[in-house]
């Protein structure tokens, strides 16, 4: 929901940006760290989600620890303020340029995803005098029922390591003298709207902790990863995630034990709501079959829409503002649009059928819920300029 001082401001902007709500950021951050703190649970920011500098400012300030994916990502969580003792980094292919970025910065723990991987980072560790502390991540096979191209923890995935091999992980650590494994670490997909799926998953957590502790390990902490999703079709009535229930969830149904950290990875739903993909109408064109509307931003601004097929919520402000100030009967007509953006592909299309008030070159455009793997997933296909981010600060 913008106000029409917003709307105002964007009127005098160059068009596409997107749009970041810090107001609603910090809300939500805040609801996120006192659901958490109610139970000593530690949050990871998936750094993945969104890495613009505002926001990472923003995330760090709360006391946030950061949940990396590329040594790059490492770097930048330690140049944001981000506390080394709370950074993890996963990732099926850390390069040993990474792993050793890792190590010089003393990182919390690796989120080790295969025996191979194991035996690297114990290498690379004893050429530095080192110890690396290590969680293993485990592919539960648990389906998060969610869209398939973000599901991560069935065994088709190319994640974590399978129950069938955990004999030899525990004979790997065993001889490594320079590995500390410190946990287990699990992540069964995003934008998980079902809580029962991590009721399953805890069921999974507690028998795979139940197994290295009757191989001698101590599980120190328990990684259940992040997925939390967001409600993508009613941005304003749920702005902020129910961060109660989720955590309420692991609560009641993990085996936590005296001395255990239980620890969470969560990227979507601490940022997607706060920022919208603001852009103009270039064309409109009525077809016999169908109309588009053209816009200025595409798939090279905002990819998830054309690569997942996701729903994000379409909304014309300059229409709307404009009905707002009209007596009902004047509102105007409801139309039905392809809404598409200029790139030379046919995926590049945000959604089809889309119901708006008649629309006109010049409108503005937000698609809203954007703020989770939106401006960070940008490219320069086409040549195209740069994404530009406007604050409400
Ligand atoms: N932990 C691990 C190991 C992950 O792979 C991910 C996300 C997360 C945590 C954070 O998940 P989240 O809480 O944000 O769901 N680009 C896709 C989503 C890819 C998610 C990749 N992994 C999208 O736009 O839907």
């Amino acid at each position: 929901m913008f106000d029409t001082n917003t709307i105002s401001r964007f009127n005098t902007l160059e068009t596409p940006f997107y749009y970041y709500d810090l107001g609603l950021l910090y809300q939500t951050l805040n609801a996120c760290i006192t659901a958490a703190d109610k139970y000593g649970f530690h949050v990871h920011y998936a750094m993945k989600a969104n890495f613009n500098p505002k926001v990472l400012a923003a995330v760090q300030s709360v006391g946030f620890g950061a949940d990396c994916v590329s040594g790059n990502e490492v770097s930048a969580a330690i140049a944001n303020g981000f506390d080394k003792s709370k950074i993890v980094f996963a990732g099926v292919g850390k390069s040993d340029r990474e792993i050793n970025t890792a190590l010089d910065a003393d990182i919390f723990c690796f989120n080790v995803e295969s025996i191979q991987e194991l035996n690297i980072i114990n290498e690379l560790a004893k050429a530095k005098n080192k110890v690396a502390r290590v969680a293993i991540r485990i592919n539960p096979n648990v389906d998060a029922h969610t869209h398939h191209f973000i599901t991560t923890g069935l065994d088709e995935n190319k994640f974590g390591i399978n129950g069938w091999q955990l004999n030899e992980v525990a004979d790997t650590l065993r001889k490594c003298a320079n590995l500390q494994f410190v946990g287990i670490h699990f992540h069964i997909g995003s934008q998980i709207t079902d809580l029962e799926v991590y009721k399953s998953l805890c069921v999974r957590i507690n028998e795979m902790q139940d197994w290295f502790e009757d191989h001698g390990f101590q599980v120190k902490v328990l990684n259940t990863g992040g997925g939390l999703g967001v409600d993508y079709h009613n941005p304003d009535q749920n702005p902020v995630p129910d961060f109660e229930g989720y955590f309420k969830v692991f609560k009641d149904f993990l085996h936590i034990k005296s001395g255990q950290e239980v620890h969470f990875e969560l990227g979507r739903a601490l940022v997607a709501q706060s920022a919208s993909l603001i852009s103009r109408v270039l064309y409109v064109k009525n077809g016999q079959k169908k109309n588009f509307l053209i816009l200025d931003a595409g798939m090279t601004e905002l990819i998830r829409p054309m690569l997942y097929q996701a729903y994000m919520k379409i909304e014309n402000l300059t229409r709307e503002f404009e009905n707002e100030s009209q007596i009902s009967n004047l509102k105007s007509q409801i139309l039905k649009y392809d809404v598409v953006g200029p790139i030379c592909e046919s995926t590049d299309c945000f959604q089809k059928d889309v119901e708006l008030p008649e629309s006109f070159r010049g409108d503005l455009i937000a698609v809203r819920t954007a703020g989770a793997y939106g401006e960070v997933m940008a490219s320069r296909y086409n040549l195209r300029d740069g994404i530009q981010s406007v604050y409400s600060d």
